[in-house]
């Protein structure tokens, strides 16, 4: 795929059929997110992969209790609270597969460089005919000490990206950009 069609066709997609994704794939695509640029070639980041229906589901229903406790998380220009608050609403789209890239460390760029490997990670997917969703949903719930015995996440490693993997189950249109802000200083 030329690199254009990437940029330019990659979606964050909803709704995936329960094929699975085999292992070398979701191993390619994390060897195309640690091509990333990185600061000081340090290479901050360790991936965690979740492939469990029922450990997936429960994450979902955590972080979805978490978020609505805590309103200040929901923010109310979305219809987000109707969201969260149904039962049928799962944050990861049933995708067969999540990708969590965790900054390793204390580094202060880490973060940086991990969000540079999610990319690389969603636009590998997409050149692959894959989806993939960054899903800020389950951030609050991440940061928990019950998700770090769940994943079983070292102490060192701190989420940053989870993003979601899988067949894509219908098109996704293109979100419309707005024009963006330029001030040239010639
Ligand atoms: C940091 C971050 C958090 C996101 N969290 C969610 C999420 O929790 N659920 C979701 O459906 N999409 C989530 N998205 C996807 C965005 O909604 C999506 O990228 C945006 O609407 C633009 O659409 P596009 O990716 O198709 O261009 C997130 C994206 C980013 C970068």
């Amino acid at each position: 795929m030329e690199l254009k069609q990437a940029i330019y066709g990659r979606r964050a997609t909803r709704a995936y059929t329960q094929e699975p994704v085999d292992q070398s794939t979701l191993e390619a695509l994390i060897d195309a997110a640690i091509q990333a640029p990185n600061a000081i070639n340090l290479q901050p980041w360790a991936f965690c992969i979740v492939r469990d229906a029922t450990l997936l589901e429960r994450i979902s229903r955590e972080a979805k209790a978490l978020m609505m406790q805590s309103s200040s998380a929901i923010p109310p220009s979305y219809h987000f609270a109707e969201m969260l608050g149904n039962p049928d609403f799962q944050i990861f789209y049933h995708a067969p597969a999540l990708i969590l890239i965790c900054a390793v460390g204390e580094d202060s760029w880490s973060h940086i460089d991990c969000t540079l490997a999610a990319q690389n990670l969603m636009l590998a997917a997409h050149d692959r005919g894959l989806g993939t969703c960054w899903i800020g949903f389950a951030h609050a719930w991440l940061e928990t000490d019950e998700a770090r015995a769940a994943l079983d996440l070292p102490a060192n490693w701190h989420p940053v990206a989870p993003i979601i993997v899988g067949h894509p189950g219908e098109a996704t249109l293109a979100p419309p950009r707005n024009k963006p802000v330029l001030r040239w200083r010639d």
